[in-house]
């Protein structure tokens, strides 16, 4: 019997051709899909890939009664339940590889754009004046970037920065192969207490756990330098909002560039958005055309070797492969 696969999100042509090759799959893939239209469609479906657009909690789950793979075109999986998922026998798979260079690229873009102003200075001549004056920057070269995390995308935002001469201090207690890691791209591995007192610029790149959220808070800000710059591109879960405005608008630090929020989109209100410090777009991390290409057909390809062929890789919640 074919198995079917409900794609919750828009995924790249490229990704439904995978599909159409493989033997015994068929797939609805409507677009982008309220929660209503899951929760209706999922109890036929063997597999599911979906971006982050949908909450697939336990409500969803229940529904999805023959449900044995879910693949996530991209790294965040905070959007599935995966101790639900695990109870059901649910294997979840990401897509870690793909989007890295689109998030890293984004991250270099960012501090690029506070460094200079360009933001600012862009709407500025927009609005029709001509001020030089006002938009006076800073260079990158020479300065200290603190990555905290140093997984692929920290890897991948350390080599750019390399290039633009800066000097790179990592935090990562989690990655085994830090050090080999760290001496290919000329990176000193510090404590975070030393990251925080030396950085220029604080970049995340960290997923959100129970040690890691509200990391930049009230108390990590007071132990940075005085001027530092603070780039997320990882999760909004990561830093307590009210305390990195606060500390923007004492001085303490100067600026922030933000692509990720907690809730997402932020609400109206939301104190990071709409400072002038502050450079924010809206999760942009992975939309590249070459990264949601190399997810998307990832994701595709994962949920056809767990299916048809029984070859699972990329599991998150691991548990369920000992079942
Ligand atoms: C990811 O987790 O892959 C990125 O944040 C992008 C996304 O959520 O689609």
């Amino acid at each position: 019997m074919a198995h079917h696969i409900l794609i919750t999100d828009p995924v790249p042509e490229s990704a439904l051709e995978v599909l159409r090759q493989a033997k015994d799959i068929t797939f609805d893939a409507p677009g982008k899909m309220e929660r209503d239209q899951v929760l209706a469609s999922v109890g036929t479906a063997d597999g599911m890939i979906i971006r982050s657009g949908v909450k697939v909690d336990a409500e969803i789950l229940a529904a999805a009664t023959r449900l044995k793979v879910i693949a996530r075109a991209g790294v965040g999986v905070d959007n599935v339940d995966l101790a639900e998922a695990s109870k059901r026998g649910i294997a979840v798979m990401n897509t870690p590889a793909g989007n890295s260079v689109a998030a890293a690229e984004l991250a270099i873009g960012l501090m690029l754009a506070l460094a200079r102003n360009i933001p600012a200075a862009h709407s500025s001549m927009a609005e029709g004046r001509w001020d030089r004056k006002t938009f006076m920057g800073t260079e990158l070269r020479g300065k200290t970037l603190g990555l905290v995390g140093f997984g692929r995308i920290g890897q991948a935002v350390a080599r750019r920065a390399a290039a633009l001469e800066m000097r790179i201090l990592a935090y990562d207690p989690y990655l085994p192969d830090a050090t080999q890691a760290a001496k290919e791209v000329s990176v000193e591995l510090v404590d975070l207490d030393t990251l925080y007192t030396q950085a220029d610029y604080i970049s995340l790149h960290a997923v959100t756990s129970a040690e890691t959220r509200g990391l930049i808070n009230q108390t990590s800000i007071a132990k940075m330098k005085k001027g530092v710059r603070v780039i997320n591109v990882a999760r909004g879960a990561l830093i307590v909002a009210d305390d990195l405005a606060a500390a923007i608008k004492s001085g303490q630090v100067a600026g922030a560039a933000l692509d990720v929020y907690d809730p997402e989109p932020p609400p109206a209100g939301y104190p990071l958005v709409g400072l002038p410090e502050v450079v924010h777009v809206p999760h942009l991390g992975a939309s590249t055309k070459e990264a949601q290409v190399a997810v998307g057909v990832e994701a595709a390809q994962l949920v056809v070797a767990s299916l048809v062929d029984g070859i699972y890789k990329n599991v998150v919640n691991q548990d369920v492969l000992n079942r």
